[in-house]
């Protein structure tokens, strides 16, 4: 959802965890073909952006500063938000400069990206501002693009980027970017956890062979969609569990901690480095994430699952909150 503010646009970036991820085979053009299961939790980065009629797309980013006030009270190593690329290294400006090419004008602005989500953690924090980014500059530079536009051009710039332009659960094939809505009856409480590593995607999915006998998708979405948790925590599946464990030493470690935290289920998220636990309910969670405190992991949060919508297929903006400024 986008909020008009006097100086800007204000867009909310959830995280997402992967509840299911099978590979079902290696692709020519260097990908592999997916089928995964997606929901967003409401854990977020915020992106504020201000448009300016033209120059420069520039991004600033800076950690949320209660959450780095309160991890270092915590006495909890640095390290766990892990590195976000500036400038033209960032998605979100190369998302940006893209839209702004392809919609043949010449504005520009400046994006305030304010971290919650760690970076390589499989958490999908740089596909969420990217999309997010992309929604707050389509309504603040004026145009009339569809959501689904929108989001079939992000396809081109990330294989996760197209999910966040709904908000709620969703199966996806081919590289991840081909997306099949889920309704959700009620909210999952889960628990977060990330070391103080993380992995790049590219190099798991390097790591990671394709399944000789593919795990199907159906069962845990089954389970999601009669809000049967402790079956949701029973199904879950990652493939690329086994690669990320294989480089690093922290995805076993991970593991047992989970384990010993006493959730319904515990996965490594997308291509990790985080980790998740399904719980029964929020005070299940919270005593999951004492443990988990105890036992020494740097970033560990509570979340529950978002039980949102698909990206609308007609109307070009969502706008709330006021009327278009600074176009
Ligand atoms: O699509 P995205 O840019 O997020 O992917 C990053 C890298 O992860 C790709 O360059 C590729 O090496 C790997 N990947 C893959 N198969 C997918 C998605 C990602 O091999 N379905």
């Amino acid at each position: 959802m986008v909020t008009a503010v006097p100086s800007g646009f204000v867009v909310q970036a959830p995280a997402k965890l992967n509840l299911f991820l099978e590979v079902l085979a290696r692709r020519d053009d260097g990908y592999h073909e997916l089928e995964t299961l997606l929901v967003a939790i409401d854990i977020s980065d915020t992106i504020h952006f201000s448009p300016a009629e033209k120059g420069p797309i520039e991004l600033r980013c800076e950690t949320a500063a209660g959450r780095a006030a309160r991890e270092r009270a915590a006495g909890l190593p640095g390290g766990w938000m892990g590195d976000v690329p500036g400038g033209d290294q960032n998605l979100v400006v190369r998302a940006l400069s893209r839209l702004r090419d392809e919609a043949g004008i010449r504005a520009g602005g400046t994006i305030e990206l304010t971290k919650r989500i760690p970076a390589a953690a499989g958490l999908g924090g740089a596909s969420s501002d990217a999309a997010a980014a992309l929604m707050a500059a389509h309504d603040a530079w004026g145009l009339r693009w569809s959501r689904h536009d929108l989001a079939d051009l992000s396809a081109h710039l990330g294989s996760d980027i197209p999910f966040f332009f709904g908000t709620g659960a969703a199966v996806g094939r081919g590289r991840g970017e081909r997306l099949e809505w889920l309704t959700i009856p009620a909210a999952m409480h889960v628990v977060v956890a990330r070391p103080p590593v993380g992995l790049r995607t590219a190099e798991v999915y390097r790591a990671c062979s394709p399944a000789r006998a593919p795990v199907g998708v159906a069962p845990v979405v089954d389970a999601l969609e009669r809000g049967r948790w402790d079956q949701v925590a029973q199904r879950l599946w990652n493939r690329l569990e086994p690669a990320a464990e294989r480089l690093t030493p922290w995805m076993g470690r991970m593991r047992g901690a989970m384990e010993r935290a006493g959730c319904l289920g515990c996965q490594m998220t997308g291509s990790g480095t985080s980790w998740f636990g399904i719980c029964r309910h929020a005070g299940h969670a919270q005593r999951v994430a004492a443990r988990l405190r105890n036992a020494g992991l740097g970033y560990v949060v509570t979340a529950t699952t978002r039980t949102g919508s698909p990206p609308r297929a007609h109307g070009a903006s969502a706008t709330e909150g006021g009327p278009h400024a600074n176009h």
